[in-house]
């Protein structure tokens, strides 16, 4: 077996970035549809009065002073263009967010095939302008036959099972929950929505600079499995410029759109696909896919100075973990100025404190009993709020006893033109998930298995150290960063739909867009340039992207008492704010996203 480590930071490591080959990637031509919009480099757009001109490093690669893309009625953004213009052909054929955002779902499967699934699952957040809110996981569960120590050896070391392969994957929840979405929040009916997914995958998607780059950054994982025949004909990507099409897919897709969830959780499609698995020596059972229900829950609703935000529940530590800093956060009367050493030292003392809960204490609530109102309880962030030092660091293990005491990802984002709006996060976890393509019913299986604690106080693939509470059991939903979020004006009024991708560094990108936009007052384009840093409690270390923070600014922070780790990236967020004449759109710049509105 290959060692675990190299193989996981590698996958950790591509599951956050696309394009990781070495290779030159091709040079763009007139079929690409990736290409982001924005004004060139040198321009510089007049932000609206409320908003206030960013400053970024000398040496940061992305430029303050973006013009926005808006759509005076409708917005649409995610990370692939052809998934946010089948949200667009929904909208303007008369569709609802929601019916925009399942849309984009089945679409980005297609047309985003390391990230967008069928074979995965995620979360949506829903804010309708009539006042319900509401929240839908539709996370992977563990299989039945699954069991605590599966993914150790014989002499109790992790491997990498929960990673890569046959048994790495959780139950999938995608098609349960996009069609469960539809059914509830919705207008049209399934076959409308699934049009454009069904269309890209029988006549087949442009195989851009971006197609491209990504399955080539896949090829080490892809080419040991059964999608090699679709996605690497002859052991490349298919031709840059040509057309990839998905016939298994297609079948499938066209099953569900006529039968609905049935189609992918009972009768031929699901025979054919877990008999595949099981040959190969996967444990997902017919009984699996027969059990598996997505769940409807309220939001976690919070106050930070007045504004309003609508975030995940468990399942996904993300609306805790968020509401948990931001609380920590709040009880400063403004931050310190962005980019100073004083804001990377709050901002990573309150992520390291919501992390230390988060990686204990939070689980899938069907299992383990989780202290949602304390977590969130302004009284909570206070205490933590006062163990934070003024201008030095707390070790991870002191800030631990003292509170004792007491891969891949994709984010879309959709408002209709009545002020209706959904926050997706969906994911295989890595970059192609497992790797296992089932060839019969043409998909990617997830390896979400590893964001349990396969092994309790042991590093998972994003180094994240989980507790009991996140440790494998049948039939429970393994612990998720994912993050889908919608912020109200103080007005109540709709203000910004935002998530992100990156594991436990969804967290933390989701949330310092929220804060550009609240405490900063940057515009949206400029909230989604600025860099990000992160703090996940362990390892015990403040990671920042490359030339984010100023030379001095690091020298300060390392005096401090600060580790301070340099990442390629933070997150890849999607976002879309409500401004003067309609909505703001913005693709993250460090990802191959692209918003559409009209
Ligand atoms: O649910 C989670 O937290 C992870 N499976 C998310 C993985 C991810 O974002 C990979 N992308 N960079």
């Amino acid at each position: 077996m290959i060692s675990r480590r190299p193989l996981l930071a590698a996958l950790a490591l591509a599951a956050c970035h696309s394009g990781t080959s070495s290779a030159p990637a091709p040079t763009r031509g007139a079929t690409d549809a990736g290409t982001p919009q924005s004004l060139s480099a040198d321009a510089r757009y007049v932000p609206a009065p409320d908003r206030r001109a960013a400053v970024f490093p000398m040496e940061w690669r992305h430029k303050a002073g973006r013009a926005p893309i808006i759509g005076t009625h409708a917005m649409v953004a995610s990370d692939a263009p052809l998934g946010s213009a089948a949200g667009v052909e929904i909208l303007k054929l008369g569709g609802n967010a929601v019916d925009a955002a399942v849309a984009v779902g089945f679409a980005l499967a297609v047309a985003y095939p390391e990230a967008g699934n069928i074979g995965g699952g995620g979360y949506m957040v829903i804010h309708m302008a009539d006042g319900r809110n509401a929240t839908l996981d539709y996370r992977e569960v563990a299989p039945l036959a699954a069991t605590r120590n599966m993914y150790l050896d014989e002499s109790g070391k992790l491997t990498d099972r929960s990673v890569v392969g046959v048994t790495a994957s959780g139950v999938p929840g995608a098609v349960a929950g996009l069609t469960e979405a539809l059914a509830k929040y919705g207008t049209m009916s399934l076959a409308q929505v699934m049009a454009p997914a069904i269309r890209y995958a029988e006549d087949g998607i442009p195989v851009d600079s971006i197609t491209y780059k990504s399955l080539r950054g896949g090829r080490a994982l892809i080419e040991k499995f059964d999608g090699r025949s679709v996605f690497l004909p002859n052991g490349e990507p298919p031709a840059f410029g040509s057309t990839l099409k998905q016939p298994a897919l297609a079948k499938t897709l066209r099953a569900i759109a006529e039968r609905g969830r049935d189609a992918f959780y009972a009768g031929p499609i699901a025979e054919a696909w877990t008999s595949e698995l099981r040959r190969a020596g996967g444990i997902i059972t017919m009984d699996d896919l027969a059990r598996y229900r997505p769940a409807w829950h309220d939001p976690v609703r919070s106050a930070y100075r007045g504004y309003t935000l609508l975030t995940m529940p468990p399942s996904s530590s993300g609306g805790v973990t968020i509401t948990e800093t931001l609380n920590i956060l709040e009880g400063f009367d403004s931050l310190p100025a962005f980019g100073s050493a004083g804001w990377a030292h709050l901002l990573g003392s309150a992520y390291q404190r919501a992390f230390i809960d988060r990686n204990e204490k939070l689980a899938d609530p069907a299992f383990v009993s989780v202290p949602i109102r304390e977590l969130t309880d302004k009284r909570y962030a206070a205490k933590l709020r006062a163990t934070i030092g003024h201008m030095h660091a707390t070790p991870t293990a002191t800030v631990s006893a003292t509170m004792r005491e007491g891969m891949e990802t994709t984010h879309y984002s959709v408002v209709d033109e009545r002020g209706n709006a959904v926050a997706t996060t969906t994911t295989l976890n890595n970059l192609f998930g497992s790797g296992v393509y089932v060839t019969t019913a043409g998909f990617f299986l997830n390896d979400e298995m590893d964001d349990f604690a396969a092994q309790p106080g042991k590093p998972n693939m994003f180094g994240l150290v989980q507790g009991e509470a996140n440790a494998i059991q049948p039939g429970k939903r393994m612990l998720s960063a994912m993050s889908p979020t919608v912020v109200l004006d103080r007005d109540g009024s709709l203000l910004l739909v935002v998530g992100s991708r990156g594991g436990p560094r969804i967290i933390t990108s989701t949330s310092q867009v929220i804060l550009n936009v609240l405490d900063f007052k940057m515009t949206l384009a400029d909230a989604m340039s600025a860099p990000r840093l992160h703090h996940q409690a362990l390892p015990d270390s403040l990671l920042v992207e490359a030339a984010g923070v100023r030379p001095e600014v690091a020298d300060s922070l390392r005096a401090m008492g600060y580790g301070v780790a340099t990442g390629r990236g933070i997150g890849l967020v999607n976002a879309i704010m409500r401004v003067r004449g309609g909505y703001e759109g913005v693709s993250d710049p460090r990802s191959t996203g692209r918003p559409i509105g009209y």
